[in-house]
């Protein structure tokens, strides 16, 4: 029996517009080593999952030869499907469509699925490949990026909205993703930027590359506008379904817990010796977190970007936590400029959704120098303290070594509330470093001395006698508890279980002045 008139033109449609911009240019995108943008959404979500919307959608421009060329979708496709079982709204630009540049239309159908993740309480990840504002649509268009960028900003803190991008993302294009909680990008193939080479060759005469402008790489490294890189397209897609799996919903939900392998009682004899002996030497964090986290698992996020902090996802027990944690194998693990920012994004990220936070203490203090006063680390300083006091998760923090000065009361101290604050025996809390201090406060003596560098010696022994151990701190009460290292798994577990149900208020208003 042949198929009735109306299933045979619904058919004929649906394959219209599954072509997007046509074969040809579908093998070009190929070609650039770029999938298409229904075959990263397979990607991305459960198979069979997904349910589009808007799929006969068109521009209604009339203008520059445009009415002859109305592509069924308008170069986006939109929907919601599943990740992991659960329901997330999704738009995939496509490229091959008016080089997924952004009109009327296009916008319509992005903001239809924007208010519908906001209205069902579920994640939006946004697929980009774009050359930005569609030109042929002027202002029109302008408008329709405004309306998204208001809807990423409501969004903020409600819902996660993740962006990745695939191929360019020029001008407007930018601003979505930077207003979205996370930004990944695919090496050799992504680069963002508010204006392009030919632009900046026009304007300042300097000559460069896309991918030196703003590739996967430089924002990964330099900027801090991305926060991971992958080599491959199929890497990004796990990588986001991986990132998912670490938050709830949206705000009102608690992170979600996957059922733990590791044990939540082991003990590690291990970090007894992961300090090393020399007090200044280096280490690296991320080893200590690897081995009190669940399987040795942390995903790093701004991997690249102001190393001398490292935050990310774990479990512990099998509920998410983020970390954050100094870092001594960069700049001895001092705080500058970008990796203040880094932690305090990263703190009011895992604040909005339900994410408790455990901080991994090794700080020498804030990065002193010129560069750093004139850039502003006045400024960007605190922003973390900012982020910590503001956050009403449950905090807790573990000294491993030092926790001088300023840097002290930013890394989840006590009295940004912290709600449980451990140490291992080796910390250090002081307002600075015994040589530092001895020098201050005993110039004088030092000057007088007779045999000044045993003397200085002899001082600096006393100092640190005194102040620089965990136990003037746990006397105050400031530290609640000195731990074995070897215990340090159970304990933070123990910790986070204890503040489960946790609830702690701050006075109503419109929102805070975080300094920016
Ligand atoms: C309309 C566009 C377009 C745009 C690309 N195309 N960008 N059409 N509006 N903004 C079309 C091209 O005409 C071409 O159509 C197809 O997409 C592919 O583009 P190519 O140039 O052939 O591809 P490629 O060489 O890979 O270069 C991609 C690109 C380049 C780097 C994105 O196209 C480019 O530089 N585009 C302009 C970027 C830009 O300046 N955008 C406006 C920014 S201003 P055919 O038919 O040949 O396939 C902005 C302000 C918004 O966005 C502010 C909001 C607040």
């Amino acid at each position: 029996m042949s198929e009735p008139e109306w299933l045979l033109r619904l058919k004929k449609m649906d394959e219209q517009a599954e072509l997007g911009g046509g074969r040809e240019r579908i093998e070009a995108q190929h070609k650039r080593g770029k999938l298409t943008a229904r075959e990263r959404l397979r990607r991305l979500l459960d198979p069979d999952t997904f349910q589009e919307l808007d799929k006969f959608v068109t521009h209604r421009v009339t203008e520059f030869g445009m009415e002859k060329n109305t592509p069924l979708g308008d170069g986006v496709v939109t929907g919601f499907g599943k990740v992991n079982g659960r329901l997330v709204y999704v738009f995939s630009q496509d490229f091959t469509v008016f080089g997924g540049s952004l009109g009327e239309a296009f916008g319509k159908k992005v903001t239809k699925v924007m208010d519908l993740a906001m209205k069902a309480g579920a994640p939006i990840v946004g697929l980009n490949d774009s050359g930005g504002a569609r030109i042929q649509e002027g202002v029109v268009s302008l408008a329709a990026y405004s309306e998204i960028f208001f809807r990423n900003t409501i969004a903020s803190g409600v819902i996660p909205q993740i962006s990745v991008i695939l191929g360019p993302s020029a001008g407007g294009a930018v601003y979505s993703p930077a207003l979205t909680d996370l930004v990944l990008m695919v090496k050799g193939t992504s680069n963002m930027f508010i204006t392009g080479p030919d632009v900046v060759k026009a304007a300042l005469g300097q000559v460069v590359e896309p991918q030196e402008l703003g590739g996967a790489e430089i924002h990964a490294s330099r900027s801090g506008v991305a926060h991971f890189v992958v080599d491959t397209e199929d890497e990004v897609f796990l990588m986001v379904r991986q990132l998912l799996a670490f938050f709830p919903q949206n705000n009102a939900e608690p992170a979600p817990r996957v059922k733990p392998r590791d044990e939540p009682g082991r003990e590690d004899p291990s970090l007894r010796e992961v300090l090393p002996t020399d007090i200044n030497a280096a280490y690296d964090m991320r080893e200590v977190v690897r081995r009190v986290v669940d399987d040795g698992a942390y995903l790093e996020v701004h991997a690249a970007w102001a190393p001398n902090i490292t935050v990310g996802f774990a479990r512990l027990d099998g509920y998410p936590v983020g970390i954050v944690g100094n870092q001594p194998e960069h700049l001895s693990g001092a705080i500058d400029i970008d990796s203040a920012d880094k932690a305090a994004r990263f703190v009011r990220m895992c604040d909005a959704f339900n994410i408790p936070i455990v901080t991994f203490v090794d700080v020498p203090g804030y990065m002193p120098g010129v560069d750093q006063e004139h850039g502003g680390i006045i400024r960007h300083g605190s922003k973390m303290l900012f982020a910590y006091c503001e956050a009403t998760v449950p905090k807790v923090t573990l000294i491993t070594r030092k926790a001088y000065g300023g840097a002290y009361c930013a890394m989840g101290s006590k009295y940004s509330r912290a709600d449980l604050n451990y140490a291992w025996p080796t910390a250090e809390i002081a307002v600075m470093g015994p040589e530092g201090a001895v020098n201050i406060i005993f110039t004088k003596e030092l000057q007088r001395s007779q045999d000044g560098a045993q003397e200085r010696a002899r001082l600096i022994g006393e100092y640190r006698e005194k102040f620089a151990n965990p136990y003037v701190a746990a006397s105050r009460g400031i530290i609640d508890a000195v731990i074995d290292p070897a215990v340090t798994r159970p304990t933070l577990i123990a910790a986070l279980a204890s503040l489960r149900d946790k609830t702690e208020f701050r006075p109503s208003k419109k929102h805070g002045n975080i300094p920016l």
